[in-house]
């Protein structure tokens, strides 16, 4: 088949800081998704991408090429209002297991498509799978069904959902081309809005554990995201949120299911309460739900009762034991002060060694693995006290685990002021 341009010329016209043309991106991607454009062509393109960045329509039009790569579902007819919402991925990061039953107990379905952790970020889908019997695939008939029943679902995107996007993704993983504001934000944004989600809450983490490390950086990605979003007719705001040290006190499949539980049962750490509660209240309202007092439902059930219908109806048994890890290692302090930090990404990799998460996208995770926080920043300790304690099924794992968390946190004679939770709001 005769193709309408030439990769190279493509290539070239990024990489002398030219802007693609609709017609140009349109084929690229179409071509890319169909095998004509070579994998070292993109990658040439991305890091191109990369370097010279891309205008807001070309933003917008290489995220509306990524959703015509695949099928738009259709959530239209719901008897429920649709919101959504996405993090940028932080590490104990486990908001979307309360947060989805929470903001379905107000009446509004929430179509969480999810995906599997890679690197030192835990996937959603990963920590579910850590309940016996639970099962991420829907089919569309599936997830619609359940919408309507329980208001609530947390599932696997299928691979006809932005298929041009599930592709570059990869490529971009191993070629150094992740960090890039335009491939980032249309990454996210063609899943969400092929997703059909008429509301959409971004949380975009800020600090050591994110992928945006500085509060600039993050404030354009999330205002890129939000144009993106509102562009195509999704209610969209963002939240800009501390990703400098872990959400909450566990890091790990299993271990932050625990803690998503104690949240819906209307205790768990104060920072995992106050966003899910924040995260919950701009959900509703872009829902056009408002009067709304969302830490009741947690505290009197309404939420958990939702959670245990979302988990049944995917087959899982929200009553089974939850795995527990075959060893641990408990690290205690050796200075009596303050906990001044705790460095995400030192706790994410150290997870991440001990089997929370995976190198390649076909390795399987352990359950059981990861770490608990028993103090965070702030906090005082003593010497001998616990600081973290850490979970395997493999003991030789520890040592790379303790590797990584070498200078992972500092203690001194007085608390520095943290930086608050929750740093920005962007409509
Ligand atoms: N998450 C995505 O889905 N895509 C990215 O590019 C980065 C994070």
């Amino acid at each position: 088949m005769s193709e309408t341009f030439d990769a190279v010329d493509v290539i070239r016209t990024k990489r002398d800081r030219g802007a693609l043309s609709d017609a140009q991106i349109d084929w690229v991607i179409d071509a890319y998704t169909r095998g004509s454009v070579a994998e070292e062509q993109m990658a040439a393109l991305a890091m191109a991408i990369l370097l010279n960045g891309m205008t807001r329509r070309e933003i917008a039009r290489w995220t509306d090429a990524m959703i015509r790569s695949g099928r738009r579902l259709d959530l239209t007819g719901l008897t429920r209002p649709t919101a959504d919402k996405h993090s940028t991925g932080g590490v104990g990061d486990k908001i979307t297991l309360p947060l989805t039953p929470l903001v379905a107990s107000f009446g509004v379905a929430v179509p969480q498509l999810s995906g599997r952790g890679l690197g030192h970020t835990g996937g959603t889908l990963d920590k579910l799978e850590s309940i016996p019997g639970w099962r991420a695939e829907l089919t569309t008939a599936e997830l619609r069904r359940q919408l309507d029943d329980v208001g609530a679902a947390i599932c696997a995107a299928g691979d006809d959902l932005a298929p041009a996007d599930k592709k570059l993704y990869a490529l971009r993983d191993v070629t150094g081309t992740v960090e890039s504001i335009p491939l980032i934000a249309s990454s996210i944004m063609s899943k969400k809005i092929a997703e059909g989600t008429s509301a959409l809450v971004l949380d975009v983490k800020v600090g050591s554990g994110a992928f945006m490390a500085t509060r600039a950086e993050a404030t354009e990605l999330a205002r890129t995201m939000v144009d993106l979003g509102t562009d195509a007719g999704v209610t969209t705001v963002a939240l800009l949120t501390d990703m400098d040290t872990p959400l909450g006190r566990t890091v790990g499949n299993a271990l932050e299911v625990r803690e998503a539980l104690e949240v819906l049962a209307g205790g768990g750490p104060t920072d995992v309460v106050d966003l899910t509660c924040a995260l919950a209240d701009e959900m509703l309202t872009a829902a056009g739900r408002d009067g709304h007092e969302v830490r009741a439902a947690l505290s009197d059930g309404r939420a958990m009762d939702r959670w245990r219908a979302m988990i049944t109806a995917q087959h899982g048994d929200p009553d089974a034991p939850l795995p527990t890890a075959r060893v641990t290692h408990t690290i205690t302090a050796t200075e009596r002060g303050v906990l001044q930090t705790l460095d995400a990404r030192a706790v994410g990799v150290a997870a991440w060694r001990l089997g929370a998460g995976r190198a390649r996208k076909e390795d399987a995770v352990h359950p059981a693995a990861g770490i608990e926080l028993h103090a965070k920043p702030g906090d005082p300790v003593t010497v001998g006290a616990p600081l973290l304690t850490l979970h395997t099924d493999e003991p030789q794992r520890f040592e790379r685990a303790l590797a990584a968390l070498d200078s992972a946190w500092r203690i001194g004679p007085d608390a520095s002021t943290p930086r608050p939770l929750i740093i920005d709001r962007i409509a």
